[in-house]
């Protein structure tokens, strides 16, 4: 009786259930590939595993949900914040750029399975060449740039050239939202951007610090 029990065959699991294993498999696939990139390219990862709600939430809070213009993510990695950026401001059309070849492939495909291959563009390759064709073109300035790319691993002259493009590139009412996990580059910043406001995250591994910088002084905001 036991075995005939045992061996009786199981009901299919239910499509809730095959979803969230889905939805865990990709999520575990997601974290191995950049925990991969940053074992073979620590420098240009500048982290093991990608960033999590609280620092993610912190770089979209000053996005307005209902923005329709257009807003540029350096060092998009796995997608872990152009998802929640797309899904928060559906209106908005995103242009996401990663240099790593394999997160960009990977990235790609996500996007596209998520339908969001035409409200999220992908730029496979290095944010000094897409911010360069932004400042050449003819496109309308962006008001947001949202960057996790590791400014501290860049080297001094690197870094300043990126901020200077930032700046360029930008509208002129226009923010630059970077995360960094210590305060090194905060000087880098505040050498192009006067205005800026310093917010540590700390329920984040690792914790980390949010740079809002202003190109022009807004309200409320004193040089730092
Ligand atoms: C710290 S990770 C952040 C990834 C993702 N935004 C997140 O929050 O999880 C930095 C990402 O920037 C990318 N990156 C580094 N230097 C870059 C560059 N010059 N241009 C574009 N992407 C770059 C890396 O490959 C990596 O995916």
């Amino acid at each position: 009786m036991k075995s005939a029990l045992l061996s009786a065959p199981q009901p299919p699991p239910s499509r809730s259930r095959r979803l969230r294993r889905a939805a865990l498999s990709d999520f575990a696939a997601k974290y191995a590939r950049f925990f991969w990139a940053g074992l073979v390219k620590h420098g240009q990862t500048g982290g093991i595993v990608p960033s999590q709600r609280f620092l993610i939430e912190k770089m979209i809070a000053s996005v307005p949900e209902a923005y329709s213009g257009r807003l540029v993510e350096l060092g998009a990695g796995t997608g872990a914040l152009t998802f929640r950026l797309a899904a928060r401001c559906p209106a908005a059309r995103i242009l996401a750029c990663e240099i790593n070849p394999a997160l960009a492939r990977d990235l790609g495909r996500n996007l596209k399975n998520a339908g969001l291959g035409d409200r999220v563009e992908l730029f496979a390759g290095s944010a000094t060449q897409l911010l360069s064709n932004l400042d050449n073109g003819n496109a309308p300035r962006p008001d947001f740039v949202i960057s996790g790319i590791p400014l501290g691993n860049m080297g001094r002259e690197r870094a300043h050239a990126l901020i200077g493009s930032v700046r360029r590139v930008l509208s002129e009412k226009g923010r630059y939202i970077q995360f960094q996990h210590s305060l090194l580059d905060r000087k880098k910043i505040r050498m192009c951007f006067p205005h800026l406001r310093t917010t540590p995250v700390l329920l984040n591994f690792p914790p980390a610090v949010v740079y809002c910088a202003f190109k022009s002084a807004p309200a409320g905001v004193q040089p730092a």
